[in-house]
């Protein structure tokens, strides 16, 4: 058995890129690695369209309906075209009081209507400085069905968008030692098929020692996405990887 790597685009409130709906562009699947574009809603419908983007939304609301001013529901989001959702990405949980509760209700509501949610997590900088990055993250999968067909995106907040220059970067056996930490964490069935990507600040120059690691399933990518050459060079990369063995 084995897992098919995710290369993931978020383009976050950007427009999709240059010539990214064009046919031949680095942002179709096309085999393995399965690539993913997370566009803003408004650019769903042109993304979902074009016919051959796999398309996610980079958040939903689990409530079917209601006085929800400005939300999109999950249960619209499966129903216009989408395939896969956001869930808990730290803008999100930073700038719009997404709580681990919140987003546990996201996956579940998801899970409902059969649209595929990657979850994110992943600690801060001030919760590394007091060691705190393993009880942060087991809290954060504690309150997930995890049980079930997740993926997972492991994003360090400090080393988001480059990362801050006063700290140092994730390194590749940073973010190792923490995807084998989740991954132990699973439930012992999960722990094979479950998916676990890497977002911060992955880039063609340091994708392959990331993808390389054993249980780096994948990426979630922001500003390299929006670049469809450094964009390409990351899906050649993990072409090239190929599948991932599951232990
Ligand atoms: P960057 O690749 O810009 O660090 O963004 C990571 C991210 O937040 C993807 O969701």
């Amino acid at each position: 058995m084995s897992r098919r790597l995710l290369i993931a685009a978020n383009w976050k409130m950007n427009p999709p890129p240059q010539g990214a709906l064009q046919s031949g562009s680095p942002y179709f699947s096309s085999g393995d690695p399965e690539v993913v574009v997370f566009p803003t809603f408004i650019d769903l419908q042109n993304c979902i369209r074009s016919g051959q983007l796999i398309v996610g939304a980079q958040c939903g609301r689990p409530e079917q309906n209601g006085a929800f001013t400005g939300d999109v529901s999950i249960k619209l989001l499966k129903e216009f075209g989408c395939s896969y959702v956001l869930c808990g990405h730290s803008e999100r949980r930073e700038n719009h009081g997404e709580t681990d509760e919140y987003v546990a209700e996201q996956v579940a509501a998801a899970l409902e209507v059969g649209l595929h949610p990657i979850v994110c997590i992943g600690e801060t900088w001030d919760d590394r400085k007091k060691k705190k990055e393993k009880s942060k993250v087991k809290y954060q999968l504690s309150v997930l069905p995890l049980e079930s067909d997740v993926t997972i995106a492991y994003e360090p907040v400090w080393a988001i968008s480059g990362g801050d220059p006063d700290k140092p970067a994730a390194t590749a056996e940073d973010a190792q030692q923490m995807h084998s930490f989740i991954r132990s964490l699973l439930p012992k069935d999960r722990q094979g098929p479950t998916r676990i990507l890497y977002g911060g600040s992955m880039k063609p120059e340091n994708a392959r020692e990331l993808l390389s690691q054993e249980d780096i399933d994948g990426g979630l990518i922001g500003g390299a996405s929006l670049d469809p050459k450094k964009f390409g060079e990351i899906v050649k990369i993990a072409e090239e990887l190929g599948l991932k063995q599951q232990l």
